[in-house]
């Protein structure tokens, strides 16, 4: 099991009330899983990536990483953790604007203090899977959309990672920009094995997914095919 979340609860404060945005959340998530979380806005989809990520604590309940449990890990840990092991994707794709393309996928390995040749290597395998060697020297705003959202796979995925998180990494693009963003990952998971948990509403995304866990109101609520398609 790569994690583990029992009875997860998030609950932000707000003014002087607080908001449930997780209220018991239960689930596990295997190596070489595809699954996507469905939710609508406001179902909590962000905030359970987030503390599965690392990038968050849960307010009450577990979180385990490879069985180690990780629900009071100290942010010094959380950052190597995430350093090491886990890839994010994000809706807004977060480039830096002053860096070219193969400048902001290599940022991983920069922080990692990874030099030279060997950066120089892994970068233009990761550009070639993912279709980036012939605009690698353009700057983000000199990139489609679509260019952008795989600058920011890239960036996911060139330190290898063991799991991916992308939250809802198609709501930005076009309707054929997303499927092709979607074939990739797909693509990505069947060849290398990484595990990847998607959020989306996108139907496109959630057929194409080997698991789906929907989301409603901060709770996982089971369909009549529990919440496993395929
Ligand atoms: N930092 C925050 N402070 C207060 N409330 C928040 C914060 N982040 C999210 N929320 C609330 O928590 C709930 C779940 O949000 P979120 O996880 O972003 O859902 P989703 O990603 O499915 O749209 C929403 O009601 C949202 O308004
Ligand atoms: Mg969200």
């Amino acid at each position: 099991m790569l994690i583990s979340l029992k009875g997860v609860k998030r609950v932000y404060p707000l003014g002087k009330t607080e908001v449930k945005a997780l209220r018991g959340v239960t689930i596990e998530i295997k190596e070489g899983e595809f699954t996507v979380i469905v939710g609508p806005s406001g179902s909590g989809k962000t905030t359970l990536l987030n503390i599965m990520g690392l990038l968050d604590l849960a307010t009450e309940g577990e979180v385990f990483f490879e069985g180690k449990d990780v629900s009071l890990i100290k942010d010094r840990e959380a950052t190597r953790i995430r350093r090491e092991r886990i890839g994010f994707i994000f809706q807004t794709f977060n480039l830096i604007p002053v860096l070219t393309a193969m400048e902001n996928i290599e940022i991983p390995l920069v922080l990692k203090g990874i030099k030279g040749a060997r950066r120089g290597k892994l970068s233009d395998e990761v550009m070639e899977a993912v279709g980036l060697t012939d605009v690698m020297f353009h700057k983000p705003d000199e990139l489609s959309g679509g260019e952008r959202q795989r600058v920011a796979i890239a960036r996911a995925l060139i330190g290898n990672p063991d799991i991916v998180f992308a939250d809802e990494p198609t709501a930005n693009l076009d309707t054929e920009t997303g499927f092709q963003i979607i074939e990739l990952v797909k693509r990505l998971n069947e060849e290398k094995g990484t595990t990847f948990v998607f959020s989306t509403h996108d139907a496109r995304i959630v057929k194409l997914a080997k698991r789906r866990i929907n989301l409603v109101d901060g709770r996982i609520e089971y369909d009549s095919l529990k919440d496993s398609i395929s």
